[in-house]
């Protein structure tokens, strides 16, 4: 994830330059422009980390539950507490990063690990497999891997539409996995798809579309719309007008609009080639709200202004007469300690807030609803882009220094403003909460929210099965995972 950081953080270790910051960026953008296997040759020869700190002292993301598990492993039978109900039929699937030489440079760096823990019967297994795409199989820094839109690190989300499992990453293409978890190829949509994706499709549950857009920092267009048929045939493909490079990690849908998030998270080539942060949280460039009709282009888009923030996660969007209701993660600043500082804090951790879109106005009113740090949101799958009542978060702290996953998973009533929390207990650190429906046509109060957790109690990780109904219950099932799993990214449940 994120690719063009490492990329400049290297270039500055290549020395093309030293003489000034525009000569430095100008060298480096003809450095790009080389043919592809002199710029690979290159970019092998530099070592994968430049940071003589990591080298004394294990970065955050690789101790603890953040480190790497070695082995690939299936497991049948597994131990489980309390009972799995008998509806529950599929397979909860999570992607992460574990790096395969056990080091990265970066938490976003490390190697596609997925996680997937099958139910049925009540009973559960367990298989852990690396997404094997170029970047895994020459162990690739993120600087070789930025010139080739396969060699993806395929490490921050995982989902299926159109029969297909997509692994995903923001700055390659999505590769294929089977039910197996072998890796199958990258996927290009029939050679429609010459840009990268974000990690953050969505799947329209009215239509069935996936909805997605690319963005990308050293060329124009930096953003690009896409929309692929309920079949998986890319149908639109739209180039989008936005003033400078952004980290645009997630975004929003809606019945009729997606909704772009054109943030101050500004990527500037200079600062990256002195060595400096390439990302940087400029709220004088503005932050807006780009609003499309789902088949429209960039002539279309209402832009909207914001205060200055940044969200990595929404939780939802919907419409209601001629507003659009958004409730999003939203953080008052980012990475403002520079890109090892995801999270941390309180102005760079999320906190629920409810933005209020008036399209005849033009005007977003902001509402924070929540004072809880949290992040990871999601909503029942089937509701996304129209008016869901629930949604879940885990919970962040905020108070520690680096990205640190709190004891509890939250439910929020987006009706009411109302929290319900799920208490994991001392020692115990969540993922992100994923819902499963009791049966495909029940509502979004019949279910169930897994997510796996860290108990560091015992060392070992675990899959939670909590009922909506009852979120400040224990669990109704725990079931016990053979190896630890780190902490990582994001999921999906994949229904038999
Ligand atoms: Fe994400």
């Amino acid at each position: 994830m994120f690719i063009f950081e490492t990329i400049i953080l290297n270039i500055t270790t290549i020395k093309i330059i030293e003489v000034n910051m525009s000569i430095q960026a100008t060298a480096a953008k003809l450095l790009f422009k080389l043919p592809k296997p002199i710029l690979s040759k290159i970019m092998k020869s530099i070592p994968k980390s430049n940071n003589p700190h990591y080298l004394v002292e294990k970065p955050w993301h690789l101790k603890g539950n953040w480190a790497p598990v070695k082995d690939e492993i299936i497991v049948e039978n597994l131990e489980i507490k309390g009972e799995i109900p008998k509806e529950i039929n599929g397979m909860y699937l999570r992607n992460g990063m574990n790096p395969v030489s056990g080091h990265s440079d970066h938490w976003f760096f490390g190697n596609g690990m997925l996680h997937g823990v099958n139910i049925s019967d009540g009973k559960a297994s367990y298989m852990n497999k690396y997404v094997r795409t170029p970047y895994f199989d020459e162990d690739m820094g993120m600087m070789e891997s930025s010139f080739d839109l396969k060699a993806s690190p395929a490490n921050t989300h995982v989902i299926r539409h159109a029969g297909k499992i997509l692994t995903l990453e923001e700055a390659h293409l999505p590769w294929i996995v089977n039910e197996n978890l072998d890796t199958i190829d990258s996927y290009d949509f029939d050679g429609k798809l010459d840009g990268p994706m974000t990690a953050h499709p969505r799947v329209c549950p009215e239509t069935g579309e996936l909805l997605f857009f690319g963005y990308q920092m050293m060329k124009k267009p930096y953003l690009t719309y896409h929309r692929v048929s309920k079949e998986g045939v890319l149908v639109q493909s739209e180039e989008i007008d936005i003033p400078r490079p952004v980290m645009m990690h997630d975004w929003n849908i809606t019945r009729n609009y997606v909704v772009f998030m054109d943030l101050p998270l500004v990527f500037d080539i200079n600062d990256a080639v002195s060595g400096s942060d390439p990302f940087g949280f400029k709220p004088e460039c503005g932050a807006r709200l780009g609003v499309m009709p789902r088949n429209g282009s960039n002539s279309d888009i209402k832009w909207i202004d914001i205060n200055p923030c940044f969200v990595f996660h929404p939780m939802n969007a919907y419409e209601e007469d001629d507003k659009i209701i958004l409730h999003v993660c939203r953080q008052n600043k980012a990475m403002v300690g520079g890109m090892d500082e995801i999270y941390g804090g309180e102005d760079s951790t999320g906190k629920l807030w409810k933005w209020t879109i008036d399209l005849t106005s033009g005007i977003c009113s902001e509402e924070q609803i929540d004072d809880r740090p949290c992040d990871f949101a999601r909503i029942d799958d089937r509701l996304v882009g129209l008016k869901a009542k629930n949604g879940y978060a885990m919970a962040l702290d905020e108070k520690a220094e680096t990205l640190t996953f709190d004891q509890y998973l939250y439910k929020f009533d987006l009706e009411n403003n109302k929290r319900i929390d799920h208490d994991l207990g001392n020692n115990v650190f969540g993922g992100e909460p994923i819902f499963v429906p009791k049966f495909d046509n029940s509502s979004e109060n019949d279910g169930w929210v897994m997510a796996i957790v860290y108990d560091a109690n015992i060392s070992k990780s675990k899959l939670i099965i909590v009922d909506t109904e009852n979120f400040d219950k224990k669990p109704i099932s725990e079931i016990i995972l053979p190896q630890r799993v780190p902490f990582g990214a994001h999921g999906s449940w994949l229904s038999n």
